[in-house]
């Protein structure tokens, strides 16, 4: 007898929906599976096998032949456990198959015959939404993310014969229902505070411009000025997520399988912060069964590179990438994946090999050779992509030593949000939560300037020959200056020109 089900896998960051056609008939004994299973899938054989006799179900020994349609697709998830062995009692006509066609089913199975839960439940279920789907099974650790999809049910049973026994109408089960979601949970656990932070007036500013506008940055000071400590405390000033933000991100940690146990909504913004010895696949992703780099999750939150130039050269480049495309384009056998990276780039470094170069109290030991050498390890093209260069000079004895209070985070924070705010209203209707994120087409349309900032801008680009993209980029810090500025409509020559310092603090100086 034939029956089918309906199961899911995942591409890229999007859930697809998996056809299961079961046939099982009279022969010589098998059990196949075809339509480019991996080995994962290739093991549910096993696992279905078992789990079924442990739950006391019955399965002849018969000729069985499964599917797994679209074939084109290479399936990765254990989770094709349960609709194989669901189509499997179906077949064999121990459940109705009509009734079965009704529901998505998502999980691994244990031999005991128990669901388990599995990675990208969160896109599978957007997709099994979009696609009509109204009832979905999966493991209970997997409740609360599929439950972030509105209008469709979430069945979470024990084990396969509960499933079998729900199927059958031997007994009721409860969809499971949604808990609120507090978006500013995120912030509870937070410790690190910019107050601790002495002097750095600069370094701090650029930071909440940053924060504000979703702008990249490169701190480049001597040892000890406090560039790392600044970086780590940028998720005290993060605006909150959107929803939709919110979503993204999860959807990302979900395929990736690092979604804490049982959790739904992620409201914290991502924070990465790979070693440099990390691998070029495992920072921009890749690998034979590509997964999320570190630029895909640090999607919507940020990417920090301590001392930048101790990456691997390959590294470096491979970012010039996801940082102008905010995605990253993976190729593989069958087709091309793709990820999101919209992320803040932070990134520090010494101004040379010894430290101090530039530094008016120390020897620089350095040869200029050595220096040069040292700076070549980034490309032009690499620092263009930077919105905001700056040098982060020692902390004077006053400021280390002074017991004024500083700004606190949250403080920083409100303004950082209110500029946000109004960013995500402007940029609505283009799908895009923040400055950085528009084109030069946008940027056109968007960003008016006053006529002596336009000359500003003008004289600036002749004298430094600046390129098109350092253009744009000026205009975008530009943008969220005057945003961070009560939102003003035009942006004026203050705001552009300290947009422009921004940008070359460092050059100027070096
Ligand atoms: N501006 C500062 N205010 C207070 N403490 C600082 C400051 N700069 C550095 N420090 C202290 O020095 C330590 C080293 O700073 P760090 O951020 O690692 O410097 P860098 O990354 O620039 O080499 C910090 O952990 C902190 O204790
Ligand atoms: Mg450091």
């Amino acid at each position: 007898m034939y029956a089918r089900t309906f199961g899911a896998a995942t591409q890229g960051v999007d859930g697809l929906i998996i056809s299961v056609e079961v046939d099982s008939a009279n022969g010589m004994p098998a059990f196949d599976i075809v339509g480019l299973p991996s080995t994962a899938v290739r093991e549910s054989k096993e696992r279905v096998r078992t789990a079924i006799k442990n739950s006391a179900l019955r399965m002849r020994t018969e000729k069985i032949t499964i599917n797994l349609a679209p074939a084109s697709v290479r399936k990765e998830s254990a989770g094709l456990d349960l609709p194989i062995a669901i189509g499997l009692l179906a077949a064999q006509g121990r459940l109705r198959p009509s009734i079965c066609e009704e529901f998505l089913f998502v999980a691994e199975l244990s031999l005991e015959g128990n669901l388990r839960s599995v990675t990208g439940v969160l896109p599978i279920a957007i997709t099994a939404r979009a696609e009509g789907f109204k009832k979905i099974i999966v493991a209970r650790e997997n409740i609360n993310e599929a439950l972030l999809v509105n209008d469709i049910e979430v069945y979470a049973p024990k084990n396969l014969m509960e499933l079998v026994d729900f199927l059958d109408g031997e007994i009721e089960l409860e969809p499971a229902s949604p808990q609120p979601v507090d978006m500013a949970e995120g912030f509870v656990e937070l410790v690190d505070d910019f107050a601790d932070v002495q002097g750095q007036f600069m370094a701090k500013r650029a930071l909440e411009i940053a924060a504000a506008g979703g702008h990249n940055v490169l701190m480049v000071g001597v040892p000890g000025s406090g560039k790392t400590m600044l970086a780590k405390r940028m998720s005290s000033i993060l605006p909150e997520m959107t929803r939709e933000e919110a979503l993204e991100v999860t959807k990302i940690y979900s395929i990736a399988g690092k979604l804490p146990q049982g959790s739904g909504l992620m409201t914290k913004r991502p924070f990465q912060n790979p070693n440099h010895d990390a691998s070029t696949a495992a920072i921009i992703g890749g690998g034979t069964n590509p997964t999320p780099g570190q630029v895909t999750l640090a999607h919507n939150g940020v990417l920090f590179l301590d001392e930048l130039p101790e990456f691997k050269k390959s590294t470096l480049e491979a970012l010039r990438e996801p940082l102008e495309e905010r995605q990253i384009t993976i190729s593989r056998v069958n087709g091309t994946l793709t990820f999101p990276s919209s992320m803040i780039l932070i990134c520090a470094m010494n101004p040379c090999p010894c430290g101090w170069n530039g530094d008016n109290d120390h020897f620089c030991r350095c040869s200029t050779m050595e220096i040069k050498r040292y700076m070549r390890r980034l490309s032009g093209p690499l620092l263009d992509r930077i919105d905001i260069q700056i040098r982060v000079p020692r902390v004077r004895y006053d400021d280390l030593s002074s017991k004024r209070r500083n700004e606190l985070s949250s403080a920083i924070r409100e303004r950082v949000s209110s500029a946000r705010r109004i960013q995500t209203q402007r940029l609505e209707k283009y799908h895009l939560f923040c400055n950085a994120q528009m084109t030069h087409a946008l940027i056109q349309k968007l960003c008016i300037l006053e006529p002596t900032a336009e000359d500003l801008l003008k004289d600036v680009f002749e004298t430094k020959k600046l390129s098109a993209r350092s253009y744009d980029r000026i205009i975008k810090v530009g943008r969220t200056i005057a945003d961070l500025d009560g939102g003003k409509e035009s942006i004026s020559a203050r705001h552009i020109a300290e947009a422009i310092k921004l940008r070359s603090d460092f050059e100027i100086e070096s």
